[in-house]
């Protein structure tokens, strides 16, 4: 066979050609060397002389050893010890068979993904940032994805070259940097902070049985791990473009979550694809921990194929089958599952720029069933995806709700497109379909499952105009207000590539939903005009911008919104006007980030009547059933670092028909009273909050009923302060 580089060019060709004669002029192998054949992609298992699958156990062992048990409810914690001391008792073991390490394994990450913890929190997640590790360092990660072993999410993506120029400096393009630096491991219990663990593949990892190692690849990258159950291993499929050997998917496996990954397998073909390598693709790991490869096939990606691992070892992709067709080409094949239905979503043919959502999901709950035809993903289309390409979905079943986290990749290769290379937003169920909650900063409770808008949240869509990849006239998630010329034509204000421009007279106005707050807008601008900001009241607040020859920063404080639809218009002055940066933020404010909680089965809390387990749902260990009485009241002692307004959320479930008022009692003054509403179960828990005002130090908060059916079941109080 003769060379030909069977990728796109648009993707890869600058690179494969840089790097093929790098190869070739080091005396590597030569280019000209016959693709692998299919027939001989069987795997390399390692020999039981350099398995060290006992050392992965012996790692896992000594990371659950620090897990301190009055952190878990004790029937979660019982299960756990007894599965940790089993496997302890394997690893001091040196007969142990490799089966019953593997079930020993397995066993202790199921036992530890069955922990549940007493206390749990929200974490901030901010887009639109470089995102920093644990220990400060830049996080590495992209095309991977998140998995979760045991009771710890481990985010596995590539190192470029190209990610540290991006950083760096983010207001340029760097067209040919994809160079492979290595596979970096990151470790997290809330999915927000992530401790660098270590490089698993680097570019001298052995390639195996093919002879040279990574290094030599043209292209490494599109990952995801499985746990293989059989051989308590974890395998890691990743595409690979290598001279000599063009493309395919390379199998690595280790024994632990994080140490070193050797070579498992290379597989050029995948049955039933019509092209040799994938597109694009993911692996996605489904309830019943059955794995599969999601992938488009490699020309034209047009085909969306779900790929079984082959149960023995997860080192090879079964017959693929088809998912779903688009003939305009689909990549960045990314799967979720929400409420027993299988989603498959991708993006547009854009090579790493920013795209909706086009997504299909399972018509008969079945993974390789069938599928709907493409539709794009509610709320991706006002910005494209937050300025992304779909990178991977992370599952999160909550204890109170089932969250789906979009990790979209945000990437200066041929995109240009902001600033951060991760991008991650909350996507829920909606109705009968589900939708993307595009935010820039958000909270999320990886316990619970449940997320909410951070305070620093810009509620304008595509604020930096960065959404487009190309110069427009409609500038995505702005609507034309007049019939005057509007264009991003213009360079922004940070030397980023794009800006708003809008002519005299006319310009573009965005809606968008905000709860009742003071808020500030801000933007840079140059030329003159003037920016409006109308409540759903109907009242306008005006910035009038004059005239600046330079990028000026302009800003109205102290716009009082009610909740609803609130609406930014730009018009043009005299000349034309031109806008970046938009932003619209609320003023102060309580922080729900700074909320403390108070478990209404906590110490510092009196239930009249019993503390009871018995629906689900509730946070803690349990919840406050009051007594249907009269004054069966719930009491809370808060503590308050100086005298202020507070916000105070009371967390109930009302299964009965009627109401069940109270009274808001604090310090010994009614200061409300509360309807609490049926929920319609017991299950069924929501939140009511009131504002009140509290004395430094301790305050008594009580719900005191005031009819002879009691209070709701309360399961906790949360008290946010204030921020100012
Ligand atoms: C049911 C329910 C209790 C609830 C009670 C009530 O018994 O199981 O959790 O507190 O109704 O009506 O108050
Ligand atoms: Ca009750």
């Amino acid at each position: 066979m003769t060379f030909t580089v069977r990728r796109s060019p648009r993707r890869w060709g600058p690179l494969v050609a840089a790097t093929l004669f790098a190869l070739a002029s080091a005396g590597h192998a030569s280019p000209g060397s016959a693709a692998v054949d299919e027939t001989q992609a069987q795997p390399e298992l390692q020999t039981a002389a350099d398995v060290t699958n006992a050392d992965g156990l012996e790692t896992l062992v000594s990371d659950y050893e620090t897990r301190i048990p009055t952190e878990y409810t004790i029937d979660s914690w019982e299960p756990f010890a007894e599965a940790l001391t089993a496997a302890a008792d394997v690893v001091e073991d040196d007969s142990a068979s490799e089966s019953e390490v593997a079930d020993a394994k397995t066993e202790l990450q199921t036992a530890a993904e069955e922990l549940e913890v007493l206390q749990s929190t929200f974490a901030t997640i901010t887009n639109n940032t470089f995102w920093k590790d644990t220990a400060g360092n830049p996080i590495y990660s992209q095309g991977g994805g998140v998995f979760k072993f045991g009771d710890t999410y481990y985010w596995y993506g590539v190192h470029y070259r190209g990610a540290e120029s991006y950083l760096a400096n983010p207001t340029k393009k760097y067209d040919d940097q994809v160079s492979f630096v290595s596979i970096p491991v990151y470790s997290s219990q809330d999915l927000v902070n992530w401790k660098f663990e270590n490089d698993i593949a680097t570019t001298s990892t052995s390639l195996g049985r093919l002879g040279g190692t990574m290094g030599d690849a043209g292209w490494i990258g599109r990952l995801g791990v499985a746990y293989n159950e059989n051989t308590g291993k974890y395998v890691l499929p990743v595409q690979m473009w290598h001279p000599a050997h063009e493309g395919g998917v390379l199998f690595l496996q280790g024994n632990s979550p994080t140490g070193a990954f050797t070579f498992g397998n290379f597989q050029p073909q995948i049955v039933n694809s019509p092209t040799q390598a994938t597109g694009d693709q993911t692996v996605f790991t489904d309830e019943d921990g059955q794995d599969y490869l999601i992938f488009s096939n490699s020309e034209g990606r047009a085909r969306a194929f779900v790929s079984k691992l082959r149960s023995s070892d997860s080192l090879y992709a079964e017959p693929a089958v088809e998912i779903g067709r688009d003939s305009s080409g689909r990549e960045g094949n990314a799967m979720f599952k929400l409420d027993g239905k299988y989603y498959m979503c991708a993006s547009d043919l854009h090579g790493w720029n920013t795209s909706v959502n086009y997504c299909l999901d399972s018509t008969q709950d079945r993974i390789q069933g069938d599928y709907t035809d493409y539709y794009t993903m509610p709320g991706t289309q006002m910005d494209y995806s937050h300025v992304t390409q779909t990178g991977f979905f992370i599952t999160v079943e909550g204890t109170v709700q089932d969250t789906v986290i979009y990790a979209g990749d945000r990437w200066a290769d041929f995109a240009w497109n902001g600033i951060g290379y991760n991008q991650w937003v909350p996507i829920t169920k909606e109705g009968t379909g589900i939708r993307f909650h595009s935010m820039s900063q958000w909270q999320f409770n990886a316990t619970t499952g449940e997320f909410r808008v951070a305070p620093g949240n810009n509620y304008i869509l595509n604020p930096d105009i960065q959404a487009d990849r190309i110069i427009v006239s409609n500038v995505v998630g702005w609507t034309r207000t007049g019939s005057g010329g509007v264009t991003n034509v213009n360079g922004g204000a940070n030397g980023s590539r794009f800006a708003l421009q809008v002519s005299n007279g006319s310009g573009v106005r965005q809606q968008m939903q905000v709860p009742a707050g003071t808020y500030t807008l801000g933007l840079h601008t140059k030329g003159s005009g003037r920016v409006t900001v109308t409540g759903a009241d109907g009242t306008v607040h005006t910035l009038n911008v004059s005239s600046s020859s330079g990028w000026t920063k302009r800003e109205l404080t102290g716009i009082v919104l009610p909740a609803g639809t609130a609406t930014v218009t730009v018009t043009g002055g005299s000349g034309n006007l031109i806008a970046d940066q938009f932003s619209l933020v609320r003023q102060g404010g309580t922080d729900p980030g700074s909320a403390t909680r108070h478990e209404a089965e906590g110490s510092g809390a009196t239930c009249t009547g019993t503390i009871d387990a018995n629906h689900t749902g509730y946070s803690g260990s349990g919840f406050c059933n009051g007594a249907n009485a009269d004054n069966a009241y719930a009491e809370f002692t808060v503590q308050a670092s100086a005298a202020g307004t507070a916000s105070l959320s009371l967390r109930y479930a009302n299964g009965g028909t009627t109401g069940r008022p109270g009274d808001l009692i604090v310090n010994g003054s009614i200061v409300a009273t509360t309807a609490f509403a049926s929920t319609g179960s017991w299950t069924g828990w929501t939140t009511q909050s009131v504002t009140v005002q509290l004395r430094a130090g301790a305050n008594t908060v009580r719900w005191d009923p005031t009819t002879a059916d009691g209070l709701p079941n309360v399961d906790y109080l949360d008290v946010a302060q204030a921020a100012d």
